[in-house]
């Protein structure tokens, strides 16, 4: 399986932070914000990487990565995004570069404490579809929302005015290779974006969309609350650490709450 971690966008949303760089090379703690997203995939046994990025500042992706020596790669792989378009339009980007294989897709300002490699292999052994990764949170209108059925992702909604559970889909998907052709299906959301929720949707509607419980903390970090929060966990617990379980199904849990 390949990867590909979406850093196109503007980071509006961090003005004017983002003034005269990329939103996704901020530090967090110690390291730029993409090192966070090329470690979750690389700990996800992923070692061939996409990294799909955008705006005035795409060179200082490839002279900060280079060929990705620093996380054991041998080589990384780069595209730019014209427009921001959505997370879905970026992704469209990755379609040469998936070749007709599964893809898991990290978004460039998602961190995570533990690793998602539990997910990643049984996402290896689902003959096809997608597979999405769910946290319990607090301030749910802020991200795609699932509705949970007896064990089953039966919609999600994109920030909900009134969430139907405290479940965010967080930014970490694995699709097949039916993906693109689903993004060909789009139509541009209210925000004027193609949008990852109407593609899990998509994949719901198939009946082919499972689902994972994150363990360990969980953020993005494109608001000014978010990216201190981010830098908060990661100076006091570290992120991507590789011990302990990181995924358990709804119900299967250790005793951890989600
Ligand atoms: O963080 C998880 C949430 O991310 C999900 O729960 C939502 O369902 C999903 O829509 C997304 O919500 P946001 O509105 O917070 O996404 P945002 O526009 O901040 O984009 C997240 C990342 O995706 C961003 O850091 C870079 C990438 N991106 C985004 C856009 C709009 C692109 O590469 N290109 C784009 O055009």
């Amino acid at each position: 399986m390949k990867g590909v971690v979406l850093a196109g966008g503007t980071g509006s949303r961090l003005f004017p932070l983002t003034k005269v760089t990329n939103k996704h090379l901020l530090p967090v703690f110690d390291k730029p914000m993409i090192y966070y997203p090329i470690q979750t995939l690389v700990d996800a046994g992923i070692n061939e990487i996409l990294v799909v990025t955008g705006g005035k500042n795409a060179g200082e992706f490839l002279r900060l990565l280079g060929n990705g020596k620093e996380f054991g790669l041998k080589h990384m792989n780069y595209t730019y995004q014209e427009r921001e378009g959505g997370i879905a339009e970026a992704l469209s980007l990755a379609e040469h570069f998936a070749d007709g294989g599964p893809i898991c897709v990290v978004l460039g300002d998602n961190l995570i404490e533990n690793n998602v490699r539990q997910a990643a292999d049984k996402f290896r052994s689902q003959p096809r579809g997608a597979k999405v990764i769910l946290k319990k949170v607090a301030d749910a209108q802020r991200f795609g929302v699932a509705e949970v059925l007896s064990e089953r992702v039966v919609r999600i909604e994109e920030k909900p005015r009134d969430p139907a559970s405290d479940f965010a889909v967080i930014g970490i998907y694995f699709y097949d290779s039916s993906v693109f052709e689903k993004i060909r299906r789009l139509k541009p959301s209210g925000r004027g974006e193609l949008e990852i929720t109407d593609v899990n949707n998509f994949y719901i509607e198939e009946g082919t969309l499972t689902y994972e419980l994150l363990e360990g903390w969980w953020t993005d970090a494109g608001t000014f609350e978010s990216l201190l929060r981010a830098n908060n966990f990661v100076a006091q617990t570290g992120a991507n650490k590789l011990s302990g379980a990181s995924v358990d199904q709804l119900g299967r849990t250790s005793g951890k709450s989600a």
